[in-house]
């Protein structure tokens, strides 16, 4: 019996030792398993006298018993101290500062675009738009460029593919003119409209990238000038750019649509930067939407927004707008 208790005290040492459960169960099969201590002990049981074996087989359910006990209570003292160890070691700490989900900002030439809306709606425009994707009538017979017309080539783009007669070639607009068409079509004089919108060019440098955005203006009446484009133009810059002596630049130019015509420049680093195109609107171009060149006239111009933007917050390369790095584009919002 003296080895019965003792082998009590042996197991309690050994479930002790055992640090996790896959140990513990390791463990458990020396004295519960089938060549365990108990197990052999079970054996002598046959050799002991017929009227000894009820009180040693008592005893020993006994000490089978406080074994099973001892594991049991081993094993919840294991899963207790790892569940300790887990809740100590994935504490929250609330008093850090959160992480929250940032703030976004509006794009600087988003910013532009709306600033100069609001600028020409204070000066009586109206503002409309029309789609990225147009045919070849409208980006340039329309507008007075026949097909062989040289002008095109300075306005390479993308073409879409597809089954398309000549003038029906769809391709993504060079610039925000073939709005002027779609808006006399629908509207007679007077007209007074704005039409801000992305275009698309084959262009890559500090000062030209293949997407980017003008802004359209149109005024027709019986009575608009060469002088009233002018003081047009030059008030909108002087307001955009807060300037009351703003140097601004008509260039004698070219355009189909246009006649006279000449490009608007301002002044940037040692020199000049482009900032759009304008000019009285041509008559040929008035007919192709049915308004009697004989009783209206006026003017069109068509500017840089992103060239206004880089302009205004006095970005050195205008690519840097469509790159998407935030640190850069941080710094408008
Ligand atoms: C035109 O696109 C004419 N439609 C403008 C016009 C409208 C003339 C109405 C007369 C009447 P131009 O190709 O010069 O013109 O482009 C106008 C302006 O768009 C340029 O002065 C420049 O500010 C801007 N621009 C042109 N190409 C790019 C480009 N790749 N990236 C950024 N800005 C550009
Ligand atoms: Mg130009």
């Amino acid at each position: 019996m003296d080895e019965l208790e003792h082998l009590i005290d042996e197991a309690r040492a050994a479930f002790e030792q055992a640090a996790d459960v896959a140990r513990l169960e390791q463990v458990k099969g020396q004295f519960l398993g089938k060549s365990g201590a108990l197990a052999m002990l079970c054996k002598g049981l046959s050799s002991l006298p017929a009227e000894e074996r009820p009180k040693a087989g008592a005893r020993f359910n006994d000490v089978k018993n406080a074994i099973d006990k001892l594991l049991a209570q081993r094993r919840e003292a294991i899963q207790a101290e790892l569940l300790a160890r887990k809740l100590e070691e994935e504490k929250l700490d609330v008093t850090l500062p959160g992480r929250d989900a940032g703030n976004g900002g509006l794009h600087p030439v988003t910013r532009t675009l709306e600033r100069v809306t609001t600028l020409f709606e204070s000066m009586g425009f109206d503002v409309a738009d029309g789609p990225e994707i147009e045919t070849d009538y409208y980006n340039f017979s329309a507008l007075n460029q026949p097909e062989d017309h040289p002008a095109r080539s300075m306005h390479d783009t993308f073409y879409l593919a597809g089954e398309h007669g000549p003038s029906e070639q769809y391709l993504l607009r060079t610039h925000t003119s073939p709005i002027q068409i779609h808006y006399m079509e629908a509207n007679r004089p007077p007209i007074k409209v704005i039409s801000p919108g992305r275009v698309y060019r084959v262009d890559s440098d500090a000062t030209h990238s293949p997407m980017f955005h003008q802004l359209e203006g149109l005024w027709i009446d019986e009575t608009a000038t060469f002088a009233n484009l002018k003081g047009t133009v030059r008030e909108f810059l002087r307001r955009y750019f807060e300037l009351d002596d703003l140097e601004v630049r008509f260039r004698p130019s070219y355009f189909p649509f246009t006649e006279p015509s000449a490009e608007i420049d301002m002044t940037f680093k040692d020199g000049w930067l482009e900032i759009g195109g304008c000019g009285m609107v041509h008559p040929q171009v008035l007919r192709n939407v049915k308004i009697d060149p004989d009783t209206y006239q006026g003017f069109a111009f068509g500017m840089g927004l992103d060239r206004l933007a880089m302009l205004r917050y006095g970005v050195n390369d205008l690519r840097l707008f469509f790159k998407g790095d935030l640190r850069f584009l941080r710094q408008f919002s």
